[in-house]
């Protein structure tokens, strides 16, 4: 089952929530954002834009925007993922495409032994995300990963047996 570097990645990878204070370098979140940006499009439009957020008081106002507040200011990075409305051909479409990009970029995060996780809570704040990283409205904030080097990997997760998933097998 783990033999591919691909399956493996996907089956280790977790939600990290809790982070060591060692500084991530910064060429290792260009690599893992160039690889979200190989994520598929529909009509290869790419939609998706990044917020790089490094510093402790960007990071302490956004982390005023959601009850999840004390992962961001424990990350040592935090990348917001927007859509461009003016790369935008159809929504539902291009929020599929920003999904991939997101799982691209949370594997290649964990490939790169780093840890995150994918804060959606934050969205019922979008427009101040805008306001106060000062960026156009074109942009919708789509999520925000939180990352940084994992204080332990002893996290746990589950999934369905896929015979509750497959509604039909003929
Ligand atoms: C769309 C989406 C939104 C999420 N929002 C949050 C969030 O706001 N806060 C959080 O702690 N985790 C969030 N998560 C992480 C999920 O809780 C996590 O992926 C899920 O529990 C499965 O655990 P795993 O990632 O370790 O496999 C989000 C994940 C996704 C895909």
């Amino acid at each position: 089952m783990k033999e591919s570097p691909v399956l493996q990645a996907i089956y280790e990878r977790r939600s990290v929530r809790h982070f060591l204070e060692t500084p991530v370098p910064r060429d290792l979140i260009m690599t893992a954002l160039a690889a979200a940006s190989w994520a598929p499009s529909g009509l290869n439009n790419q939609p998706w834009r990044f917020a790089v957020i490094w510093d402790k008081p960007w990071q302490e106002a956004l982390a005023g925007l959601t009850r999840y507040g004390h992962i961001l200011t424990s990350a040592a990075v935090l990348i917001a993922v927007f859509l461009d409305k003016e790369a935008s051909y159809d929504y539902t479409k291009d929020c599929q495409a920003i999904g991939a990009c997101l799982q691209n970029l949370w594997l290649s995060l964990h490939a790169l032994d780093l840890g995150a996780v994918w804060i959606g809570e934050i969205l019922k704040n979008k427009e101040r995300v805008l306001e106060i990283l000062n960026l156009p409205d074109r942009l919708e904030l789509m999520a925000v990963m939180a990352v940084g080097y994992p204080a332990h990997r002893h996290q746990k997760s589950h999934r369905r047996p896929l015979d509750e998933l497959i509604v039909v097998e003929k």
